[in-house]
């Protein structure tokens, strides 16, 4: 990991923090993207304090001009990174009835947008060097859909679809795409996002138990080490997308029951 550069969006808060966190402590380069200055200042501090090295960069990841510009700055000062984390990710869960057109495209922006801008500022060098990992992070909204989480829901299937097809682009170039369902992790993303856990659906929390931000730092890293075509955590998720493809009804009436 010494000698490996790597990015990660939405470095400022929850679980791209964490990655960020882990990345350095294994003695990796890492870029920190994400608005807020302070915050990436203070997550860049821990991971010079475990002896790990970062460069903070501030950028709104919605703005498809300056992603170009802070893209050509951090290739003239590190080069491409070896390892791409696309994470930064918002949205108020609402159902259509509640959702003004404009946060449905903001939700649209950032993460889908974002990833796409990101990726495809990189990957020309990637492709050319023939080698790069590229991880997308999502949720279950990405297979299933409950009420009142629209355009979070139909933002996160966009991530799936994009690192999919990303995917199925960059075969035989090198460059592997992983893609990272996360069940729901303690972060300040329910804070950042008011409204939102009240329309959790009610799951058993032996079964779906909530993760860390470092379980999930952690299942980022090593789906992106393994070059795992899907991460999935905690696991039974993926029987709950199996029986939602069989029997959507019933899932549907599972997830109509609220947290
Ligand atoms: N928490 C969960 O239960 C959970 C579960 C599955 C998947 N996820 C997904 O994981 C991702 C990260 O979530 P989290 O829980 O870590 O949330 P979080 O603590 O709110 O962090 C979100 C990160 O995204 C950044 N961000 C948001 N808008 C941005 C923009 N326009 N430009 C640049 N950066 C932006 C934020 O930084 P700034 O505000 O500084 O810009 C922050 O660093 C999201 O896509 C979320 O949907 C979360």
């Amino acid at each position: 990991m010494a000698s490996k550069l790597i990015l990660v969006t939405g470095a400022s808060s929850g679980i791209g923090a964490a990655t960020a966190k882990h990345y350095g402590a294994a003695g990796a380069k890492v870029l920190l993207l994400a608005r807020n200055r302070d915050r990436l200042e203070a997550v860049a501090s821990d991971i010079r304090a475990s002896d790990g090295s970062a460069s903070p960069y501030a950028i709104d990841l919605a703005d498809a001009d300056a992603v170009t510009e802070v893209s050509a700055e951090i290739t003239a000062d590190h080069g491409a990174p070896d390892v791409l984390i696309n994470n930064a990710g918002t949205g108020r869960w609402l159902s259509i009835l509640n959702t003004t057109p404009e946060e449905a495209r903001a939700m649209m922006d950032v993460p889908y947008f974002a990833a796409f801008y990101v990726s495809r500022a990189f990957l020309p060098a990637m492709v050319a060097r023939r080698s790069g990992r590229i991880a997308c992070i999502t949720s279950p909204a990405g297979y299933l859909a409950w009420a009142d989480a629209c355009a979070y829901i139909a933002a996160r299937h966009a991530m799936k679809g994009f690192a999919e097809a990303m995917r199925a682009d960059l075969k035989g170039t090198g460059v592997s795409v992983t893609l990272v369902v996360l069940g729901t992790v303690e972060t300040p993303y329910w804070e950042h996002n008011p409204g939102s856990r009240e329309h959790l659906p009610a799951t058993n929390p032996r079964l779906l138990p909530t993760l860390t931000p470092d379980q999930a730092a952690s299942a980022i890293v090593d789906g992106v080490e393994r070059r795992r075509r899907t991460v999935i955590k905690p696991g039974i998720f993926r029987a709950i997308f199996i029986a939602n493809a069989l029997f959507p009804t019933f899932v549907a009436r599972q997830l109509r029951k609220k947290g």
